[in-house]
């Protein structure tokens, strides 16, 4: 019953919880709660070498992860770090077990030709595994990329160093992806020192090299690469650039997947020798739907594929134009969505200064162009090379096509308008006792993390749930050179499931978070519970743990009358009993059913506060229960 002052926040929570009407903006979720890192281990930093004199002045310089097995790798400026995750327990900390040097050569000579000295080290910016014992690993090395192999247990070079041109940057600050698929490397960045001259390529492997056509703005303009995916004939390449479909309003940016067949062997002597004959893009489309559509069109980041709401789905955080107003979203983009979208019309600009309009079916030469030789309707061509003129010439000058692809569930999972912009994203889908629930863990410019319960996807709970907002940054503990506004930013997350933490990478330093703090509800069931951690469960004698994928059990169900009697609530949260909210709670689960009570009125409706690290893990009720720092909302 609501009561006393529990009875005004009661209201808002309600007014906050309907559901939103058609035409209205989104709101900002409100964190559930709040923790810092003051506390935690120093030892979950890592900001290079201690005897490294550049790393203690300049910090890290982080460029990328990569997970292999259980070993985490962390690509930075002249090295590459190897960190144990099975030797690496939580809170052990975090210290490589080896790491590989590979200094320019160059620095002496490009700090003369008018660079900065810290621009002129090796910034690590490609690392993928090329096989099961060797990974490639290539540098921007003063202004001249170049690329290397290594054994991944030896750590010992084993190729000559190669050009890096086409799979790696001149300078960090250019963007690229790339991955290996059926022994060829598949990269995407810019060739030259300018970057006027970006490129998807294809190297190294049994296959011809490929690439998309030179300086031709139809196929690429000024591309930012973020993503790319084997998936099935296809490499996808995600990624935003400078519209050319859209030239009145400007420069604007739209967000884009394209894709090439993997055994795509090029063009003939006539066309697209040596290029691409299966390029084709998409529109990403992250918008609210209204009567103006709102579009968030710059892609930041993306995960991998994971499921939402029984499909598999890749997650994107999208921000507004540079030049708008700043705001930020995540859209979830189902795969088969993507595929279906490949298969529609193309789109063209009838007259120079003309819009662009899908092309009719009857224009179109078949096979239809951009479909992979010997599969589907290409069945008949056993290369690329043999398709015939004019789907060449057509494929050349019409890589781009019509439709946008949709948002799963038509709308983004959440939008940020009034806090930092979204940089980066990682997803876990298979949280939960039944490996069933997806969390996504954003990264922002201010260096919070946001672990986050998208909507449900079913009526009942259409927002999505700001579980826990993390202030992750510690100026003390990760400075570099860059001014604080950078320093602050979070550009890489990667979560190890197994290991129940995330890894957050600042460019002067990485440190590793658990991915819950369960035991900061102790013995209190009602907290616990309302917390709707799918990491938490409530134990009748150990009170609340962290529960760890799917088999975590050994966990009460909410509601059952056993595990009340433990209840131990602090201040406000009076009574041994429950309020009556609890059963509708879902423990575990992704909320509570639209018809449900609301929460009980002592439950927390401000953020709670909790300080990282200084709780240890639920070691039964009277050690986790007691002592409590968690102050309840009223
Ligand atoms: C990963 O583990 C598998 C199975 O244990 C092994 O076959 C594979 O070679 C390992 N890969 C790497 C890169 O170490
Ligand atoms: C994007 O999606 C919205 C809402 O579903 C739709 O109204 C809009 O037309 C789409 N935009 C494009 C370019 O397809
Ligand atoms: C997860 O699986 C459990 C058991 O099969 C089911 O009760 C629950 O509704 C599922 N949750 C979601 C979010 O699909």
């Amino acid at each position: 019953m609501p009561r006393g002052p529990c009875f005004i926040p009661l209201l808002l929570l309600l007014l906050l919880s309907l559901p939103h009407s058609q035409a209205a903006f989104p709101q900002d979720p409100l964190p559930l709660f709040t923790s810092d890192l003051q506390g935690a281990s120093p030892l979950s930093w890592f900001r290079g070498l201690e005897e490294d004199a550049v790393a203690a002045e300049l910090g890290l310089d982080f460029q990328r992860f990569l997970i292999l097995n259980r070993t985490l790798l962390v690509a930075a400026r002249d090295h590459i770090f190897f960190f144990d995750l099975e030797a690496q327990e939580e809170g052990e900390g975090l210290v490589p077990s080896k790491y590989l040097t590979w200094r320019s050569q160059g620095v002496e000579n490009c700090a003369v030709r008018g660079k900065q000295t810290e621009e002129c080290y090796n910034y690590i910016r490609v690392l993928v595994p090329w096989d099961s014992q060797t990974l490639l690993a290539c540098g921007t090395n003063s202004f001249n990329p170049k690329c290397r192999s290594y054994g991944i247990t030896s750590l010992q070079q084993e190729s000559k160093e190669m050009d890096g041109r086409a799979r790696c940057p001149f300078d960090a600050t250019q963007s690229n992806v790339a991955i290996f698929a059926e022994g060829s490397l598949y990269s995407a960045t810019n060739t030259d020192f300018q970057a006027s001259d970006p490129v998807v390529y294809r190297s190294l492997g049994p296959l011809p090299l490929l690439r998309t056509a030179k300086h031709d703005s139809k196929w690429l303009r000024e591309p930012h690469f973020v993503h790319a995916l084997e998936h099935g004939d296809h490499i996808y390449f995600f990624f935003r650039e400078v519209s050319v479909e859209d030239a009145r309003l400007g420069r604007v940016q739209f967000s884009r997947v394209a894709r090439v067949c993997k055994r795509d062997m090029g063009g003939s002597s006539r066309a697209l020798d040596g290029q691409w004959t299966s390029f084709l893009k998409l529109r990403l489309n992250c918008s609210i739907p209204g009567d103006s559509t709102f579009y968030f069109d710059a892609l930041q980041a993306l995960t991998g594929p994971a499921s939402l709401h029984g499909r598999t789905a890749l997650f994107g955080v999208f921000t507004t134009q540079t030049n708008s107003i700043p705001g930020s979203a995540v859209c979830a983009f189902y795969l088969d969505d993507i595929e279906r979208g490949f298969e529609g019309k193309f789109k063209e600009q009838r007259s120079l200064d003309g819009a662009w309009t899908p092309v009719s079916e009857e224009k179109v030469p078949s096979p239809r162009p951009g479909s992979c030789a010997g599969v589907g309707g290409a069945a008949s061509f056993s290369s690329s090379k043999d398709l015939p003129d004019d789907v060449l010439a057509f494929i050349k000058a019409h890589p781009l096509l019509d439709p946008a692809v949709p948002p799963a569930t038509r709308q983004p999972l959440l939008t940020l308008t009034s806090r930092a912009l979204l940089t980066q994203v990682a997803v876990d889908g298979s949280a939960g006792p039944h490996g069933n629930v997806s969390v996504l863990f954003l990264g922002l410019e201010d260096g919070m993390v946001l672990k986050v319960l998208p909507p449900s996807g079913r009526p009942g709970r259409p927002d999505p749930i700001l579980l826990e907002e993390i202030d992750a940054y510690s100026p003390s503990r990760c400075s570099g050179k860059f001014a604080a506004q950078t320093a602050r930013r979070i550009i890489g997350l990667e979560l190890d499931s197994e290991g129940h933490r995330l890894f957050v990478a600042f460019s002067g330093c990485v440190i590793s978070l658990p991915i819950s703090r369960c035991a900061r509800h102790g013995a209190c069931q009602r907290s616990c519970l309302a917390s709707q951690d799918p990491y938490c469960g409530w134990h009748s004698s150990r009170g609340c743990v962290d529960i760890r994928g799917p088999g975590g059990t050994g966990v009460d169900q909410a509601g059952n009358q056993d595990s009340m009697e433990h209840d131990d609530c602090q201040d406000g949260a009076t009574g041994s009993q429950s309020g009556p909210g609890d059963s509708a709670y879902v423990l575990l689960g992704p909320g509570p059913p639209p018809e449900a009570p609301s929460p009980p009125s002592d439950a927390p409706l401000g953020p709670q506060s909790s300080t990282l690290g200084a709780h240890t893990q639920g070691k039964g009720k009277g050690a986790a229960g007691r002592g409590r720092s968690d102050v309840w909302g009223c």
